[in-house]
């Protein structure tokens, strides 16, 4: 495939939930082309980040989805079956979640489960899947491979749980990954860990990824591009290194309500409510 091409395409993504007989758009007419590079999506609690990544995997049995166009890497993703899509998922893009104790099955050893993410997509005996998830836990720095692999969801702590979850979706080797709020549950170390192991994925594999989050200091630091949601839409789409000069309200409140470490000691400011900030909703209240 061609490395210039976009790995995915969006247009016009709209998203509805069903609520009784009438649906809730959420997601209003988003658009985004995602290279191999990193692609930050921010915005407050609601606004519609999560949505957009199941989405894109179709993983949303009770939502109306559609675009005008959402492609990835020539494969027309609405139009796909679930048939394809389980093609797709897991195996080419796949998804980190936030909270990995609610992804790993408590029942088995965690070895085992990383192990199964590979044979379901590859067809390889179980000491091939052995050996590689003991190099795939080595390469999200998890120390004693071995004992890990036969460790239980309830025997790892937060941040090693967390990097099970992630060597459990890497181990297909997707092209695409949306990593959904990947590190806040994580200590700053830990963070930094998982950090640096996307980071790597994207500048040596030539992976998508898609990181989803509501810190837009994280996320400008460690993105290329920078998309700010507020209410279903994108209000703002950025060079994460150009996001000084970003001319949305939205996101210059967000911006300036960021804490500075070392700088004077002013509260934090109010957001602006003025109306281009605003939604439809919040104006005619
Ligand atoms: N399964 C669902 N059924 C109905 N409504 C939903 C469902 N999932 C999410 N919503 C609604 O859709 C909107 C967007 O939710 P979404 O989870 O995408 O937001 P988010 O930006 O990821 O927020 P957060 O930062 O809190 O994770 C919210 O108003 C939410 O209540
Ligand atoms: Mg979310």
């Amino acid at each position: 495939m061609d490395n210039n091409q976009p790995l995915l395409k969006v247009e016009n993504l709209q998203v509805s939930y069903r609520s009784g007989k009438s649906y809730n758009n959420v997601v209003k007419g988003v658009s985004f082309d995602l290279g191999r590079e990193r692609l930050g999506i921010v915005g407050e609690s609601g606004s519609g980040k999560s949505t957009i990544g199941r989405a894109l995997l179709k993983l949303l049995p009770t939502a109306k989805i559609e675009a005008d166009r959402m492609d990835f890497s020539g494969t027309d993703l609405l139009a796909a079956s679930e048939r394809q899509m389980l093609t797709i998922r897991g195996r080419r893009i796949s998804m980190i979640l936030q909270d990995p104790k609610f992804s790993l099955n408590p029942v088995h050893p965690v070895g085992d489960q990383i192990a199964e993410a590979y044979r379901v997509h590859y067809s390889a005996s179980a000491a091939v899947a052995k050996q590689k998830t003991l190099d795939m836990l080595e390469a999200v720095q998890i120390r004693d491979p071995e004992r890990v692999y036969g460790l239980y969801p309830h025997e790892v702590s937060g941040g090693m749980g967390q990097r099970i979850m992630i060597a459990m979706m890497l181990i297909p080797e997707p092209q695409i990954i949306i990593a959904d709020e990947p590190t806040s549950a994580l200590d700053v170390t830990v963070r930094m860990q998982v950090l640096n192991i996307l980071n790597e994925l994207v500048t040596n594999k030539g992976i998508g990824l898609i990181m989803i989050s509501h810190d837009l200091n994280l996320v400008r630091n460690f993105c290329d591009r920078v998309l700010v949601m507020r209410h279903g839409e994108v209000v703002e789409e950025r060079a994460a290194r150009d996001m000084k000069n970003c001319t949305h309200p939205y996101t210059k409140g967000l911006l300036a309500a960021q804490p500075h470490i070392g700088g004077n000691r002013q509260p934090l400011p109010v957001l602006n409510r003025q109306p281009q900030a605003l939604s439809p909703q919040e104006t005619s209240v």
